[in-house]
């Protein structure tokens, strides 16, 4: 039996949490949760835990302090290819990520190294997002695909399937993404490391409590982290047209 792990990062998603929870086991009951909350001030890893005492599949990590989501997901990987689950999933805890969706994702990971629940793939649906949100998703996936001349189509969505044989052969510790450029920098990963990504269309559907923890620093870090591995990746294409440089790139 494949064994499944949800992670869930969450910062103040008190409100949210208890019906992420709920809509995804109503549509997958088989799959383990693992909360990643960093000491949100609202009670949400309280909360989560006291559920974990109910409930034989939520599982909660607890670490101190907000530090990305990059980090909250790096610490929920090693966890859940420690205790050897198979698929390891992303989904936010704010309701956008819909439990619905996830079977599909799920079904899909059998022939696919990572799928991606995606926006901006034919069926990929936006509901309640404000203009500014959509210019933000559409400008910076644009902007992933010249730069790095990525073939996806949402490569900042957030739901996810990881199989974990995958993760194992990324080296994670030398991933230093901090805010939402974490999902750029994993996708980015896996088709270099020869992977076989597969997008999904889901409909992402803005959250109705609580709110959004993108910001400035998080934009400014996906877009100088991008710059700056366009600018790795063009000059590595060009070393190897040059010639006679062919031979001395494969030594590097
Ligand atoms: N533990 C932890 N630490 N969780 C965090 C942190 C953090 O520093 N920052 C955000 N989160 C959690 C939130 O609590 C939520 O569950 C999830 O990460 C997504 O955060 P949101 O703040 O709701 O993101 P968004 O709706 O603005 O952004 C969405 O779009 C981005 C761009 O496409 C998400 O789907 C992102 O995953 C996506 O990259
Ligand atoms: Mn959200």
């Amino acid at each position: 039996m494949t064994r499944t792990l949800v992670i869930i990062p969450t910062y103040n998603e008190r409100e949210s949490l208890p019906r992420q929870l709920e809509a995804v086991h109503a549509a997958a009951p088989d799959v383990d949760v693992l909360v990643v909350d960093d000491g949100s001030p609202d009670g949400t890893g309280d909360w989560a835990e006291a559920r974990s005492r109910d409930d034989a599949r939520v599982h909660v990590l607890r670490r101190t302090a907000k530090n990305g989501l990059g980090a909250a997901y790096l610490a929920g990987f090693a966890w859940g290819l420690d205790r050897a689950y198979d698929l390891l999933c992303e989904m936010d805890a704010d309701g956008s990520h819909r439990g619905a969706d996830l079977p599909a994702l799920l079904a899909r990971a059998s022939s696919a190294d990572l799928v991606i629940g995606s926006r901006w793939v034919p069926g990929g649906e936006v509901v309640n997002w404000p203009r500014h949100r959509l210019l933000l998703s559409t400008g910076a996936n644009t902007y992933v695909r010249l730069a790095l001349g990525l073939g996806v189509h949402d490569a900042t969505a957030g739901f996810r399937v990881y199989r974990a044989d995958m993760l194992r052969r990324l080296a994670l510790d030398d991933v230093e993404s901090q805010g939402y450029c974490f999902q750029v920098d994993m996708a980015w990963r896996v088709v270099r490391a020869g992977g076989t990504v597969v997008e999904v269309p889901i409909t992402f559907v803005e959250r109705e409590v609580g709110t959004s923890k993108m910001s400035g620093a998080i934009i400014r870090e996906a877009l100088l982290k991008v710059t700056a591995w366009g600018v790795a990746h063009r000059v590595h294409q060009l070393a190897e047209l040059l010639p006679g440089r062919s031979r001395s790139a494969q030594r590097d």
